[in-house]
């Protein structure tokens, strides 16, 4: 089996290549990554002594290199992580959101037209539903909820899942979409709530807490993800959409707090600052179908993989703070400076 990953130098996609790498040893990966500021080739750097696994400095929306790998690799399947994700910066600059997420799908999609594949699998997020109230715990997003996005980068996302189910129904595309909740876990950008957090408790500055704190993410170990990943495209079926997300929703300030304990460090430390435009207060997954028909549950409680994560930053440093060292600092004067 040949699959191209795309997005494979970020966050999730590298944790899902080293997942495939040592579940299926006989599988070949080629990771597509074009390197943006999220992307790390460092994070690769196990992968890449594996013969089983090839690099490509590509842009998903450079439609001509695209067809040339398909032409040289005869990818089975091809996974598509590649996007811009945060949606702080995309509400600082919408396009590139756009332009990845919508024209780099369109391309992807084409070359498995052109080519012939067995799946093409887009990996997308629970933000499409827009979000949930406080006052009513009972409600969750379930496959069926309209989509109702609230940010640029969500809008960018339910773009990208509308044209993908076009591609399925017009010209019979064998894909399958998941929808997963907030993850965490290794290799994950510090510019995210609980990496920065961690990075900025361990240098006892400030932890920036957007409006009061509490607007209510679902956690999900990023392990977890990848294994309902591997169930949906090995045996998902054609042209459905996958909630993921493992019912452990949490308060931002608890997570904050939780960071706090963890690492021994005051709730001083904690500092409210303007909030996110168009913040959403709730994100939750009603996971019944994944787990009715591929059998999936998340694996890793919040309490245990929260530990884990933690001593992972502990534990890698230069591979975070290298990255916070550079650009990121111009970064985070531009978005937390006059907040
Ligand atoms: P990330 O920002 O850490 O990584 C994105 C990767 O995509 C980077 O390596 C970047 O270089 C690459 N990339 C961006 N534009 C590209 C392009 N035009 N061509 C080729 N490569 C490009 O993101 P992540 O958190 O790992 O998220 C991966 C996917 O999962 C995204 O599609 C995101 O919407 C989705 N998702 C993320 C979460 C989450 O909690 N992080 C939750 C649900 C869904
Ligand atoms: P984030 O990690 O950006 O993920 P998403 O916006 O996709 O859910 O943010 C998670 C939550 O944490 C979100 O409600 C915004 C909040 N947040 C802060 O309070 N402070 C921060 O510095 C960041 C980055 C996020």
């Amino acid at each position: 089996m040949n699959i191209i990953v795309t997005g494979g130098a970020g966050f999730i996609g590298s944790n899902f290549i080293y997942y495939m790498l040592n579940k299926y040893p006989d599988y070949r990966i080629i990771c597509v990554d074009c390197l943006t500021y999220a992307g790390n080739l460092s994070t690769l750097k196990e992968a890449l002594k594996n013969p089983k696994f090839r690099f490509c400095k590509v842009d998903i929306r450079d439609r001509k290199a695209i067809y040339n790998l398909f032409e040289e690799e005869h990818p089975d399947m091809v996974v598509n992580f590649a996007a811009e994700s945060h949606v702080d910066r995309s509400i600082e600059n919408p396009k590139v959101f756009l332009d990845t997420s919508i024209n780099g799908t369109a391309v992807m999609m084409d070359a498995c037209r052109k080519y012939g594949i067995k799946r093409y699998h887009q990996v997308s997020t629970d933000e499409v539903y827009g979000d949930l109230p406080l006052d009513r715990p009972d409600l969750f997003f379930t496959e069926e909820t309209p989509l109702y996005t609230s940010s640029p980068y969500s809008s960018s996302k339910a773009g990208a899942d509308l044209l993908v189910l076009s591609y399925h129904r017009t010209y019979g595309l064998p894909v399958t979409i998941s929808r997963c909740s907030n993850n965490y876990g290794p290799y994950h950008f510090p510019e995210k709530l609980i990496p920065l957090m961690i990075a900025n408790a361990l240098a006892d500055k400030p932890l920036p807490v957007y409006g009061k704190g509490e607007n209510v993410r679902d956690w999900l170990y990023v392990e977890d993800h990848c294994n309902a990943i591997d169930l949906i495209i090995h045996n998902g079926r054609v042209g459905e959409v996958y909630n993921i997300g493992g019912h452990n929703e949490m308060k931002n300030i608890d997570i904050v707090k939780t960071i706090c304990k963890e690492l021994g460090k005051s709730e001083k430390l904690i500092t409210y600052v303007t909030d996110r435009k168009g913040h959403d207060m709730r994100y939750a997954i009603d996971p019944t179908k994944i787990h009715n028909e591929l059998g999936w549950l998340p694996k890793t409680k919040f309490t245990e993989g929260i530990k884990k994560t933690i001593q992972w930053y502990l534990d890698n440093r230069e591979w975070w703070e290298t990255i916070i060292s550079g650009e990121y600092q111009k970064y985070y004067e531009k978005m937390y400076g006059n907040r």
